[in-house]
């Protein structure tokens, strides 16, 4: 399989809370690491996103050992429809993970119709497992966007579904959640191969590093979803429709 030259990742949802940014976070320093251009594109006026990359370039000037640098890209508030800045960006950076406000309907639409692959963060609990249909209904609108814009286009958006913050001893209920995605949603998501448990490890961000600048034996899980994200690895179940390119 050959690696995908993929430019903008979106990781959004439709509640806060779920991981968004903390996955930006991890799949933006693996990147790095991989000697890419990384941005972070922060769409939450939390800002969680943009404070992230401040305190990693504040620990690259104390140091005479310096982490690879991520970029902090903000979007202009008076511009409602992001597409053209991230197309505009996109010609400047291998890698911008866009970090999605979680409620805003609108952003996420406008996002998904622009990215190459969004992944959305659900945990094991029933409140933010009873939120993807929204998700599904804003990537269906998303679609129908796109067809009015192109009819003869593919349309199909590669959403996908990524286990965050799963209890590692809940093996029966793990295995139920994902059989349940598969198949009841495989019509309107992919469901990530890797899958995220509840660590501190993830969340030691404070000096904006991460596991992977640590380090920490956690490192292949941003590694391996990052492989999935650019098409080296295959997601555990894909879309209906949608056609990953180097994936068969
Ligand atoms: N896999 C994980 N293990 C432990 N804590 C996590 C994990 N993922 C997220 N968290 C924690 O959950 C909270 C919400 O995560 P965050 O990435 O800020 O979510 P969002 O951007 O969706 O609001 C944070 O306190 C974060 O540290
Ligand atoms: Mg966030």
């Amino acid at each position: 399989m050959t690696e995908l030259e993929q430019r903008i990742i979106a990781v959004g949802g439709l509640k806060g809370g779920v991981g968004k940014t903390t996955i930006v976070e991890l799949l933006a320093v693996e990147s790095a690491y991989r000697g890419k251009k990384v941005a972070i594109f922060d769409m939450d006026p939390q800002g969680s996103g943009s404070r992230f990359v401040a305190r990693r370039n504040e620990f690259n000037e104390n140091t005479d050992d310096p982490v690879p640098t991520i970029m902090n890209l903000n979007r202009n508030p008076a511009e409602k429809d992001v597409r053209k800045t991230l197309l505009q960006l996109s010609k400047d950076y291998d890698f911008i993970f866009v970090d999605l406000v979680g409620g805003n309907d609108y952003d996420f639409v406008v996002v998904a119709m622009i990215a190459d692959t969004i992944l959305s963060p659900c945990s094991d609990s029933a409140k933010e497992f009873e939120q993807l249909p929204r998700v599904f209904n804003a990537i269906e609108k998303a679609e129908e966007n796109l067809m009015q814009l192109d009819p003869d286009g593919n349309n199909r958006i590669d959403l996908r579904i990524l286990l965050n913050q799963l209890h590692p001893s809940s093996i029966a209920a793990n295995k139920e959640l994902r059989d349940i995605i598969i198949a009841k949603y495989g019509k309107y998501a992919s469901l990530c191969n890797v899958e995220f448990t509840t660590k501190k490890a993830f969340t030691k961000t404070g000096q904006g590093l991460t596991v992977t600048d640590y380090g920490d034996q956690l490192r292949s899980k941003p590694q391996l979803l990052l492989d999935e994200v650019i098409g080296v690895r295959k997601p555990r179940a894909i879309k209906e429709g949608v056609a990953l390119d180097g994936i068969n």
